[in-house]
């Protein structure tokens, strides 16, 4: 058996986002769409134990809200590990939620590891109790009981605020990462933060059982001219889903059984169940992700 609980299903700020009066955020406000915390992934092969993909600044709600990760016993949790595919504040800052002296293993490449060791805050989790556990790109290491993750290189950038004057935002090494997860025969990927689908990408997609794929924007330029932001996806490090060089045209005969969009930013039209970009994306095979939805391979 695999699980995947998708904890929060929004991109960095949430849905909706505390200093945004956008369209989205607004209905959010009110009800009319559904509330998204931020990016993180629960996994498991027996319902018991659980691995956390990336602990987001919402972790402390999203545990309280889901009962399989609460305590069974006086000091206790059924969350095995962390790991993390990146050092964005919105994949790390909920560690520092986790710093209750309980032990569970820390999961992310050497150059992660790296950056949180450099910031002092992150000694709070205590290492002797929560032990670093570096990880080798393509290299399959056991997560829990028939489940193995591999982690990769995706294109992408720095951590926002390790950003200096110039920015590659195609970088490809140990700073920004997919994960292949391997379970009974069944192969899943995770990959909430991409700023290109390669052919080497693609490649290692092909034939996937599920793919978890980075949806922050529908269009590249949506934060621009809805006047959120100077900046563009690309920029930004994420791969929009319109266009000829998105992720739905990129991903769309890869073979892939179920393709699920997570890292949902705010101005995302696709965040609204009637817009026409939703049916598109639908059409086209995918699900938007959304807090609370289970989704069994
Ligand atoms: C991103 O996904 O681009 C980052 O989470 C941005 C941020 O750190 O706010
Ligand atoms: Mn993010
Ligand atoms: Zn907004």
């Amino acid at each position: 058996m695999f699980k995947a609980l998708i904890l929060g299903a929004a991109a960095g700020g949430g849905l909706p986002q505390w200093n945004c009066g956008c369209e989205n955020c607004n209905l959010a406000r009110d009800g009319k769409i559904p509330a998204s915390t931020q990016s993180s992934l629960a996994v498991t092969t027996d319902g018991v134990s659980w691995v956390i993909l990336n602990a987001s600044p919402d972790i402390r709600a999203q545990l309280a809200a889901n009962p399989a990760l609460h305590p069974r016993s006086l000091r206790d949790t059924p969350i095995a590990g962390v790991l993390l595919t990146n050092g964005d504040i919105d994949h790390v800052a909920g560690l520092l939620s986790l710093r209750e002296q309980q032990p569970f293993a820390l999961y992310a490449t050497g150059e992660i590891h790296g950056v949180l060791a450099d910031n002092p805050l992150m000694q709070a989790v205590d290492p002797a109790r929560v032990p670093r556990v570096a990880i080798a790109l393509n290299q399959p290491v056991p997560l829990l009981p028939g489940l193995t993750a591999t982690l990769f290189a995706v294109p992408g950038k720095v951590p926002l605020y390790l950003e200096g004057e110039t920015v590659q935002t195609d970088l490809e090494g140990e700073q920004t990462t997919g994960v292949h997860l391997q379970a009974e025969g069944r192969n899943i990927f995770y990959i909430p933060g991409c700023a290109a689908v390669t052919d080497r990408l693609a490649e290692r997609l092909r034939g996937a059982d599920m793919v978890f794929f980075d949806g922050t924007l529908w269009r590249d330029d949506e934060m621009i001219t809805m006047g959120l932001s100077q900046k563009t996806g690309r920029r930004m490090g994420h791969i929009s889903m319109s266009g000829s060089d998105g992720s739905i045209a990129a991903l769309r005969d890869l073979g892939i059984g179920r393709k699920i969009y997570v890292h949902m930013n705010n101005s995302n039209p696709v965040l609204r169940p009637d817009a026409s970009e939703r049916a598109e994306a639908e059409s086209a095979g995918w699900t938007i992700g959304q807090d609370g939805m289970e989704i069994t391979a």
